[in-house]
């Protein structure tokens, strides 16, 4: 017997309550929290529960050879390639999430028509835009000619059929909250509708072999269902950031079953479309100008695989509030907090009645802990007013105690902070000096030391 049971799902991170609430209480949104009816079997009687049916089962060291690395499709777009794990793998569901306008559509126009031209067959199902508005965007990013067939289709049911038909290599759907599937009763953009086309889509590329590309716009009100409840649906996770006043665009995976996760991509926004960025690290540096400015500390970061250089901004300035303001952009602010305190605690500064802000150049966004010297260099310099040396990079985890902590992959940020023209670099005592190097190594036991080496 089947009976109709409501769960209160949040629209925001795909939580299930049992009771609806103004506030998801594991993701803090308001009013994401929808009503789902779900057919749900009632307890079937003890030992009727079996189905007629055994499931296969295989022994593992039977499935010879498939050891070997999946193939994979190459869009010959360096960043998008890395990012995805080195290719595209066939039969794989990849997410790609964003604010709605950061450049979705425009990334996956000029991916499917590169992976067209090299000989995947590829469909791009619009569900937002008619075939004439995406033929004016293709005109813009100079791509009217590639071999990619167009979709204009918002119902499921069609668009498998026409997939079905078809055979392509490659499906990209745009997006995955304007699909609908009639057999489900819910509005489109709910999460019941979100999920049931995200499970048909990536059922559809394990049954058949194409790879699936599934658009999803991050939201903020609460008004459509968010990537994030079908996340976990999917092989491949990316997310697409940046700020929209900068040119910068971030293609980062936070999943991917195929290659490694954190990995990043850096693209610009121009007027014919995304372009790549080979050398993110001069991007990010900010003006590296004559004088020195107080307050502005390079970091040597690792996104990924990959070295990053960063420059990290502070501005420290009497406060003529009660409660000053701290307003950090691109770090972790509650690293920043825990910093402020352990500088406060164990180097003597006080920034008791100083308004902070923190800033780190380009619109990127770090969360590595091996930010935390970075950040407490500009800070101090900052505060003191007195620039910091030039040609220099930071790197090195602050702990409660002060103490400067290892950090992983010291070499490879070595390398890229000596190939960047940087002759000294501020690293934890760990950090070997080699005799080749062009680089010169301070290492910093802990807070005092790093102030005194400094100033
Ligand atoms: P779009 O790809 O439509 O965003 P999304 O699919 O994520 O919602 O990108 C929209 C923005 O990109 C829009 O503000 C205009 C800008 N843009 C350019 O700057 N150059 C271009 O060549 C294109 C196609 C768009
Ligand atoms: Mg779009």
């Amino acid at each position: 017997m089947a009976r109709a049971a409501v769960a209160y799902v949040c629209e925001a991170c795909g939580a299930v309550h049992k009771k609806w609430a103004g506030q998801c209480s594991a993701c803090n949104a308001w009013n994401s929290i929808r009503e789902e009816t779900a057919a749900l079997s009632a307890a079937a009687p003890a030992g009727k529960a079996l189905g007629a049916k055994r499931g296969r089962r295989v022994p593992l060291g039977s499935l010879a050879g498939s050891e070997a690395p999946p193939p994979r499709a190459f869009s010959g777009m360096g960043e998008l390639d890395r990012v995805l794990g080195g290719g595209l793998v066939p039969g794989s569901a990849v997410l790609v999430g964003g604010d709605p306008g950061i450049g979705k559509s425009t990334l996956l126009l000029q991916a499917v028509a590169r992976f067209a031209a090299s000989g995947l067959p590829a469909i791009y199902v619009s569900g937002e835009e008619a075939p004439a508005q995406v033929r004016m965007r293709a005109a813009r990013l100079g791509l009217v000619d590639s071999p990619v067939r167009l979709a204009a289709e918002t119902n499921l049911r069609d668009i498998l059929t026409t997939l079905e038909a078809e055979k392509p290599g490659l499906v990209v759907i745009d997006s995955i909250q304007t699909m609908w599937a009639d057999h489900v009763d819910a509005a489109p953009g709910s999460v019941a509708q979100l999920r049931a086309a995200a499970h048909e889509l990536t059922a559809f590329a394990k049954r058949r072999g194409p790879a699936v590309i599934l658009v999803g716009h991050v939201t903020k009100e609460g008004q459509i269902a968010g990537p994030r409840v079908i996340e976990h649906m999917v092989d491949t996770v990316l997310y697409f950031e940046g700020e929209r006043g900068h040119q910068f665009r971030i293609l980062r995976a936070v999943k991917n079953r195929f290659g490694p996760a954190g990995e990043i991509g850096v693209f610009e926004m121009t007027g014919e479309g995304l372009s790549e960025v080979g050398n993110p690290s001069a991007l990010f540096l900010g003006e590296q100008g004559e004088g020195a400015v107080p307050g502005a500390a390079v970091f040597a970061g690792i996104e990924g695989t990959r070295p990053l250089l960063a420059e990290v901004q502070a501005l420290v300035a009497r406060s003529a509030l009660g409660t000053p303001r701290r307003a950090v952009l691109g770090l972790d602010g509650a690293r920043v907090a825990m910093v402020l305190a352990v500088l406060e605690a164990r180097s003597g500064l006080s920034f008791t009645g100083h308004d902070i802000y923190l800033n780190l150049a380009g619109g990127l966004r770090v969360s590595e802990p091996a930010a935390d010297m970075a950040a407490a260099a500009a800070l101090c310099s900052a505060l003191t007013g007195k620039p910091l040396p030039p040609r220099a990079a930071f790197f090195g985890e602050i702990s409660l105690s002060g103490a400067i902590r290892p950090v992983p992959q010291e070499e490879i940020r070595l390398r890229e902070a000596e190939k960047l023209g940087f002759q000294v670099a501020y690293a934890p005592s760990r950090v070997k000096q080699t005799a080749e190097s062009g680089i010169s190594v301070r290492r910093i036991a802990d807070l005092p030391d790093l102030i005194d080496t400094l100033f």
